[in-house]
């Protein structure tokens, strides 16, 4: 079995390519562009993990690069395709729009023409709880209406679920969103929560406490984040549209002042804090309404916070020698 995973290189990517090739008989393609968003040298060292396994191939190649996903595809002839690449993070895509444009609309377009025209069996891909807004009814279901993004980020990530769903309709192409929900584990990402306290904290440094603390989050571990997306994998859209919306998050909205708790008792420091607003593009809240994910796939994350963020942080001293 032949599986396409783009973002390779990337957090959730590695984690994902990491658990298809302990199956036999998988054969994993992985392709990253190794922009420099944020460190290029974690991006390598991630790789570097996959590179050797038996059954894995990376080619360094950029999604929105058409000539270069069509040679692949052609050639390749993937069975599912598990599209992580993407331009991430919702502050950035206030200072630079078009980075967004460029990967996550014209890269999903681009995936999904090759899907079509070198038919795969399924095309899961990586939606992101930020479709939802601002909004405070909760849990988020996905038979919510979503269309007041606060970020261009969150809009890229609702037009790819659009884009997917019409070619699911035209093409009878077999479509996935997975919307994740505040992802973090080791190999985590930089520009999020998770790293930047537990970097902080462990150097001595202040945290950024944006909103003076009165924000909510439902953290998932990067373990269930990975289950989720192998069955999901395998759990094909039928029917008259064959299109389908999950969340996956941990179903548990956590306090922010807790969680910086948490991550000082991980880290065995305490945190100094710095009291900010909420900045533009952010939310109060995000918190999976997970059911739908359960009867579809008998599996839901549930991963504790203090569990998980000591495997981080444990993780993060080990990789910089802290
Ligand atoms: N981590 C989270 O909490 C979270 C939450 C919601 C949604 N997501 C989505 O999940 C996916 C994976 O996120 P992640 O946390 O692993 O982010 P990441 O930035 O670590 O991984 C994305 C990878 O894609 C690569 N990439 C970006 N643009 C590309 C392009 N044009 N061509 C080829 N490669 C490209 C990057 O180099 C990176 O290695 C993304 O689509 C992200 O938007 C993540």
């Amino acid at each position: 079995m032949k599986i396409l995973v783009t973002g390779a290189a990337g957090f959730i990517g590695r984690a994902v390519c990491e658990a298809l090739l302990r199956r036999s008989g998988v054969t994993v393609f992985g392709i990253d562009n190794l922009n420099d968003y944020y460190a290029v040298e974690l991006k390598n060292a991630r790789l570097a993990t996959l590179q050797g396994v038996p059954g894995f191939h990376f080619h360094k190649l950029d999604v929105a690069d058409w000539v270069g996903m069509e040679t692949l595809f052609a050639q390749e002839r993937f069975d599912y395709v598990i599209h992580l690449a993407a331009q991430a993070g919702v502050r950035y895509s206030l200072q630079n729009p078009h980075a967004y444009a460029e990967s996550n609309l014209m890269g999903f377009t681009n995936v999904l023409e090759a899907c079509r025209r070198y038919p795969v069996k399924h095309l899961v891909f990586a939606g992101s709880s930020s479709i939802y807004g601002s909004r405070t009814e909760v849990p988020f279901s996905e038979d919510q209406r979503v269309d007041l993004p606060v970020s261009f980020y969150a809009a890229t990530k609702r037009a790819n679920e659009l884009m997917a769903a019409s070619y699911s309709h035209l093409y009878g192409l077999p479509t996935t969103s997975l919307r994740f929900f505040t992802v973090y584990g080791p190999w985590g990402r930089p520009d999020m929560a998770p790293w930047l306290f537990a970097d902080a904290i462990l150097n001595g440094r202040p945290i950024k406490v944006f909103n003076h603390g009165k924000m909510q989050r439902d953290f998932t571990y990067i373990d269930d984040i990975v289950e989720g997306v192998v069955r999901v994998m395998e759990h094909v859209p039928s029917g008259e549209l064959p299109h389908a919306i999950f969340n996956i998050g941990n179903h548990q909205p956590v306090a922010l002042m807790r969680f910086i708790e948490i991550t000082e008792r991980a880290c065995g420091r305490e945190a100094v804090k710095e009291y900010l607003p909420m900045q533009d593009g952010d939310v109060p809240i995000t918190y999976a309404d997970t059911a739908r994910l359960r009867a579809a796939v008998g599996f839901t994350p549930s991963t504790p916070l203090e569990l998980g963020m000591q495997r981080f942080v444990d993780w993060f001293r080990a990789f910089y020698q802290q």
